[in-house]
């Protein structure tokens, strides 16, 4: 059938709205017609790091809709189920069994190469391929084929374009929290970044129970929606030194830091603020080079590392989070601004100015 697209040409090109051909479902796919699709770094990311044969191509992997069809092998997913669309794992390899999917041994394929396992991609132009399968969905779409993994079924009576961000970026800062990092009313956070990402993660940090929690913005608005969740902010281009800074706020150092910016610099002062034996995570994704302070942290048993989706399995943490956010626990509705489908463009550079957290298309 075909479908309206919003597909990419070439690396960094724009959203081209196009009508292409998308395929009917496999035994193990579904078709799900979107209703609306949160816009993440990510999908501006890929976009611009990809080379040239891997496109055209459609991204978008916060998606939300309404299931159209339902392969014959599907289990668990019936037509007109509300779904949110997340990123795909096998459920096979041994990291899949461990239930640490996003870290499972086909990440590659199943979410970013373009085609599914067989080399055949879900979407063509005539004759010729466009590259789909973004995490399993590419919703920049009318429709997207996904799969019972990455389909995560809700109540009807929710609004489908408030919950879409769950599917990635707020489930990667609320799941450090919540899966990784765990931090108890006696221990401290700083969170580098206060965007869709690290809000998510302050806003869990006070459902968590967290002690300190300071959030490190270059942008006031940002600042005063993270204390809102309770968190001090901290300009750094207000402060002398935003390390000595932290680490009076925390009274000598935090025990936990997220990065969300991506920055090289900014991550080697996440982990500078920590105290001794801290963690820190770097979330933030496409830095050429992310320098450590090999001394600081070798002398004082620093942990720093990664998290794919805050450790993540979607199937158990976005109901969580939409049970959280039911209790009042997960206030994140208010970081969400709506634009239609046709807006993409608008809807990016407003996410890049900071006017807005987190855009979210709506057909
Ligand atoms: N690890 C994962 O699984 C995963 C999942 C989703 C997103 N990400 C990545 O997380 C990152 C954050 O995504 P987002 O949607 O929250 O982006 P965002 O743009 O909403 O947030 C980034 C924030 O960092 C701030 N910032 C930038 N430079 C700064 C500096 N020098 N000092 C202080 N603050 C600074 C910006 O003002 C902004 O508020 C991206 O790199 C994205 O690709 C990773
Ligand atoms: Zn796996
Ligand atoms: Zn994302």
């Amino acid at each position: 059938m075909l479908t309206t697209a919003a597909v990419v040409n070439e690396p960094g090109g724009p959203f081209a709205f196009e009508e292409i051909e998308i395929d009917e479902p496999r035994a193990d796919e579904v078709l799900v017609r979107i209703v609306a699709s949160g816009l993440c770094h990510t999908d501006l990311s890929v976009r611009d790091m990809l080379p040239a044969e891997m496109f055209p191509r459609v991204f978008g992997h916060e998606g939300a809709g309404v299931v159209e069809q339902v392969g014959a092998d599907v289990e668990g997913i019936s037509v007109g189920d509300h779904v949110l669309l997340s990123f795909r794992s096998c459920r096979a390899c041994e990291r899949c069994a461990q239930g640490l999917v996003g870290y499972c041994e086909n990440t590659l394929v199943l979410n970013y190469m373009g085609f599914r396992m067989d080399g055949s991609t879900t979407h063509h132009r005539g004759e010729d391929p466009v590259y789909g399968s973004f995490f399993g969905q590419s919703s920049f779409a009318q429709h997207a084929i996904a799969y019972a993994d990455n389909c995560v079924v809700v109540d009807p009576g929710l609004d489908l374009s408030l919950l879409a961000p769950y599917g990635c970026g707020f489930q990667t800062g609320a799941g450090t929290v919540l899966n990784v990092l765990r931090p108890t009313s006696a221990q401290s956070l700083v969170v580098f970044g206060a965007g869709a990402v690290g809000l998510a993660a302050i806003a869990a940090a006070r459902a968590a129970g967290a002690g300190q929690v300071v959030a490190v913005d270059l942008m006031t608005s940002r600042l005063e929606t993270a204390a809102g969740f309770g968190a001090v902010g901290v300009d750094p281009s207000s402060v002398d030194d935003v390390v000595a800074h932290v680490k009076e706020l925390t009274g000598g150092g935090a025990t936990y830091a997220i990065d969300t910016t991506a920055v090289g610099a900014v991550v080697k002062q996440a982990q500078q603020s920590l105290a001794i034996g801290g963690t820190l995570v770097a979330l933030g994704l496409g830095a050429e080079e992310y320098p450590i302070d090999a001394v600081d942290l070798l002398q004082n048993g620093k942990i720093i590392r990664s998290s794919v989706e805050g450790d993540s399995d979607p199937q158990e943490m976005l109901p969580r989070l939409i049970g959280m956010r039911a209790a009042g626990d997960f206030a994140v509705d208010d970081l969400i601004t709506r634009y239609d489908f046709a807006d993409i463009e608008t809807a990016i550079a407003d996410s890049a100015s900071g006017t807005v957290v987190k855009p979210v298309l709506v057909w």
